[in-house]
């Protein structure tokens, strides 16, 4: 049985896409065509200079704001950098961190991680973990111990009582933006390994702490994965940034709950 504190959800990740003009332009579709109390907790992650745009444009609703990044101190001599208490002024609810692309192409570390995930979460911000292994690490048969080696780094310096306020997206970096999506067997059996490893600190945890899957998730194949036990929903990059396409995905995750 999942627990309640697992509803299902579903954030999508728009990377470098949408002006705050844009931004407004999605809520205002996404709003007159949500069907309201689905079960799914929703959430949009857009670029900073869209994060006030889109949470004006959400108004009161539950949609939740998330940010893409975040610097672990709250000020100083950091350019370029954005820190949790200006998240938290504007009211956003959380921010993604490792994300594949910033480990890639920003040299995100999982030391930094160590050091963000607890700033997050001490400002009242929820981190979203993305963690995930390549094409070769797969192939070689490392993708276990990849997992293991990011989870464990990046929760080193969360209490145990607060692991479940951490959620984890595992996206296989292969996935991404490639079309080639796991098979649901494969996304269930690193995330339930994945479930596990939250388990070795805290058994309680393990069962309340949610575990997203993301890579290439579109309207076709989000009811396959999101039936999985252990998948608690979706981190969705292109197709969320159409409205009706993650509409659909949403869908497909409120008929989990019926
Ligand atoms: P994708 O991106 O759905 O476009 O593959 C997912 C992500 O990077 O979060």
């Amino acid at each position: 049985m999942t627990p309640d504190a697992r509803r299902p959800y579903i954030a999508g990740n728009w990377k470098m896409f949408k002006t705050a003009g844009e931004a407004r332009e999605f809520t205002q579709k996404l709003l007159a065509r949500l069907p309201m109390g689905n079960g799914v907790e929703l959430a949009l992650c857009p670029p900073f200079t869209a994060l006030a745009a889109t949470l004006d444009g959400l108004g009161g609703s539950e949609i939740k704001v998330l940010a893409q990044n975040m610097h672990q101190e709250p000020e100083g001599a950091f350019t370029g950098e954005v820190s949790a208490p200006m998240l938290v002024e504007l009211g956003v609810h959380g921010t993604l961190l490792g994300h594949s692309e910033r480990r890639q192409y920003f040299n995100e570390t999982d030391r930094a991680l160590q050091e963000k995930i607890p700033a997050a979460l001490g400002a009242g911000l929820q981190p979203m973990l993305c963690v995930g292994e390549s094409e070769d690490e797969r192939e070689e048969g490392e993708t276990q111990r990849k997992l293991r080696h990011q989870v464990q780094e990046a929760l080193e310096r969360v209490p145990d009582a607060q692991l479940a306020d951490v959620v984890i997206a595992y996206e296989p970096i292969w996935a991404i933006g490639t079309g080639k999506v796991a098979t649901a067997e494969m996304a269930q059996d690193a995330i339930g390994f994945i479930r596990a490893l939250v388990g070795d600190r805290s058994k309680d945890a393990a069962e309340r702490v949610r575990v997203l899957y993301g890579g290439s998730v579109k309207p076709e194949n989000a009811a396959a994965i999101l039936a999985q036990p252990d998948i608690d929903g979706a981190l969705v990059g292109g197709a969320s940034l159409d409205p009706d396409g993650l509409i659909e995905i949403v869908t497909a995750a409120a008929a989990q709950v019926q």
